[in-house]
């Protein structure tokens, strides 16, 4: 991505949708933190309840929906934290914006937070927002990435600067499907990829309270599916574009086994509202040691 660490664990998008957090997150040792998923307009996001803690599963589903202030609000945000480290913008479209012009909704946000982003992160992968994943197909992503490359060349110019971009995909992709996407990113020379969102799927939690409630999943019962789609990656990549993994990394062995896997940073969500701050020291420990 070009740009230098202070350690690989990072804060995942969601947790401060707003930037409002900036601060006081990076107080907890994170090596980076990504904000967002901010979207053009503010939006409410889904109605209540839309958050669940699976407790003896060590999960969360959340349909959140992508409540947020809008990408005004996040750019002043941004703008009064002191923080200087490593900062991801996560980019969304607003949920009334149709898909055929979600692009338009990314370049806005690119545009204005451009100037601020250590990196950007399209996130195409979140469940809660309808149809949003359909962009992670062939056609479709390939007309997303190049309008997103054409607007950075562009950025890059105007800035002096260049800020490069994430894309950040779902856990329910098949082999081919993830071979594809990845061909598509070598192709358009996205800089990074995020690997996963939340899942959809429910296996392994259907007796516990809450399974039914409609969002992702997230946390121990998405580890094995998000590993194997940075597996996946890494078959395809061969180390050309640098893999961000986040999934159910909840101690440090866990921390450790995406690294194996491929990934050259880590994220973590859920893991940091169950062991609490103590796991980004922990995952720091066992992934640096290398
Ligand atoms: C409550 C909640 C809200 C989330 N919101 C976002 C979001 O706005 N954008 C995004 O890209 N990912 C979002 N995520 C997904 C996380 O960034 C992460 O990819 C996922 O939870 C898997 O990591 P984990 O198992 O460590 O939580 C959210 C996750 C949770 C639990």
């Amino acid at each position: 991505m070009g740009l230098e660490f202070p350690n690989p664990v990072g804060l995942a998008a969601g947790l401060d949708k707003n930037g409002e957090h900036i601060d006081a997150l990076a107080a907890l040792g994170f090596g980076f933190i990504e904000i967002g998923t901010v979207t053009p307009r503010p939006q409410p996001g889904n109605p209540r309840p839309r958050m669940f803690r699976v407790t003896k599963a060590n999960a969360i589903i959340n349909g959140m929906g992508f409540n947020n202030n809008g990408v005004d609000q996040l750019v002043e945000n941004v703008k009064r934290a002191k923080y200087k480290g490593i900062l991801g913008i996560n980019i969304g479209k607003n949920s009334d914006t149709p898909i055929e012009r979600a692009a338009d909704d990314y370049l806005i946000c690119l545009r204005e937070v451009y100037a601020l982003a250590s990196y950007i992160t399209v996130n195409i992968s979140s469940p809660n927002t309808p149809r949003l994943r359909q962009l992670q197909s062939p056609q479709e992503l390939d007309k997303l990435l190049g309008a997103l490359k054409t607007a950075q060349r562009e950025l890059a110019q105007t800035h002096q600067k260049y800020v490069p971009i994430a894309v950040k995909i779902a856990p329910d992709l098949e082999a081919d499907e993830i071979s594809e996407i990845a061909q598509a990113l070598l192709r358009h020379k996205i800089d990074a990829v995020i690997a996963t969102n939340t899942t959809l799927d429910r296996e392994g939690i259907t007796d516990h309270r809450y399974y039914q409630e409609s969002g992702g999943l997230s946390g121990l019962p998405l580890k094995d599916k998000s590993t194997n789609v940075v597996r996946e990656l890494n078959k395809s990549l061969l180390g050309c574009i640098p893999i961000i993994a986040v999934g159910g990394i909840m101690n440090a062995n866990d921390a450790k086994e995406k690294i194996e896997a491929g990934a050259s940073l880590i994220q973590i969500y859920t893991g940091l509202i169950y062991a609490g701050p103590s796991l980004v020291k922990e995952a720091v420990d066992s992934t640096s040691d290398r």
